[in-house]
């Protein structure tokens, strides 16, 4: 019998399957890469249950151990790219953002970052032949800087489409999910929402295929002030970024962060040119993009790591119609 449901799992009834989904444990796949003692926590079965559970899981979803290289080719193969608005800004991703990876962009404020991540909502759900990935959108918003209204101006910046068609501001706005994160615990319960949300829409028209949390640092660098509590910072974030590399790997989503650096001295973090996160973000974010000012509507994007593009920059715009050349 194939797996679907967790009532389909070894030892998981009616109730320990309720509790499951209530503890955002919602598909096969998300128990299969859960521990044992998390299992245990959010359906209060015993430990040698949890483990067989977790084993079920992973045998139907096949993932948890090594995989072969042609299967990780098969997987790499529905890697999709969603262009940014901008050729150079493209050309210098290989040709745009990429699914399956997290994306950081950092940058002081007013470099362009927020302005990136709309635009970016928008071409998600974009036909492919334009560059998107004919998918939905989620935002989790740290700062209140989500602007419907700087969506609606940005799609009425959009090329025709293929038909020469023009397109609706408010069908994109459908397909763009917002939620305020209020403080840091509230951001990492409202990624663990959004595997949710894409679970749902997983089989529909628009799938998930972009996930934004702008800014990823904002609550931490505000909550944890102090030397002292920097281990514990960098643990709690770097719990948050695997839980977004989860969700771009289950979804086949891009994970779009942003990262302000400030211009200010910050005496508590070092270098203030470092990006807040430091090393967590810098490991598992897969593309880190260093975004700043020049002249004008001018932005200049440089591409600091990536497992296997040179590194380069490229100037891009964001005018009144969004990001462009
Ligand atoms: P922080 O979140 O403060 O760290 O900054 P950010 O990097 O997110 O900056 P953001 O993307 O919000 O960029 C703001 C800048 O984008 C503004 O200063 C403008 O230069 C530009 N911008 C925003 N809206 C428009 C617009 O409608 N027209 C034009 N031409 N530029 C705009
Ligand atoms: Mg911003």
């Amino acid at each position: 019998m194939a797996i679907k449901l967790l009532e389909d799992l070894p030892g998981v009834g009616p109730a320990t399957a309720e509790k499951l989904r209530d503890a955002g444990f919602n598909s096969v796949e998300t128990v299969a890469v859960a521990s044992p003692g998390e299992l245990v926590a959010a359906a209060e079965v015993g430990e040698a249950t949890a483990s067989k559970i977790i084993a079920a899981a992973r045998e139907a979803a096949e993932i948890g151990g090594f995989e072969t290289g042609d299967r990780i080719l098969e997987r790499r193969r529905q890697v999709g790219k969603v262009t940014t608005g901008s050729h150079s800004f493209d050309e210098l991703l290989g040709g745009g953002m990429e699914t399956q990876a997290i994306v950081e962009l950092y940058g002081e404020f007013g470099s362009g970052k927020t302005q990136v991540a709309h635009q970016l909502a928008i071409n998600t759900q974009l036909p492919k032949e334009m560059g998107g990935l004919g998918g939905s959108a989620i935002i989790i918003d740290t700062e209140n800087t989500f602007r419907p209204e700087r969506i609606a101006q940005m799609v009425r910046g959009l090329p025709p489409g293929p038909d020469g068609e023009t397109w609706d501001p408010e069908e994109f706005l459908k397909n763009i999910s917002v939620a305020r994160a209020f403080n840091s615990n509230h951001q990492i319960l409202l990624a663990e929402s959004a595997m949710d949300l894409a679970e749902k829409v997983k089989d529909s028209e628009k799938p998930v295929r972009l996930l934004i949390v702008d800014s990823v640092t904002a609550h931490f660098r505000a909550e944890y002030v102090g030397r002292g509590t920097l281990a514990d910072r960098q643990q709690k974030l770097n719990k948050h970024l695997h839980d977004l590399m989860r969700f771009a790997d289950l979804n086949n989503a891009l994970i779009l962060v942003t990262n302000q650096v400030m211009a200010k001295p910050d005496t508590f973090f070092g270098d203030p040119t470092k990006p807040v996160g430091g090393h967590v973000l810098g490991h598992t974010a897969t593309f880190r993009l260093y975004l700043r000012k020049s002249k004008g509507e001018k932005r200049i994007a440089r591409l600091v790591d990536s497992p296997n593009l040179p590194d380069g920059e490229a100037v891009f715009t964001v005018t009144t119609e969004g990001v462009k050349d």
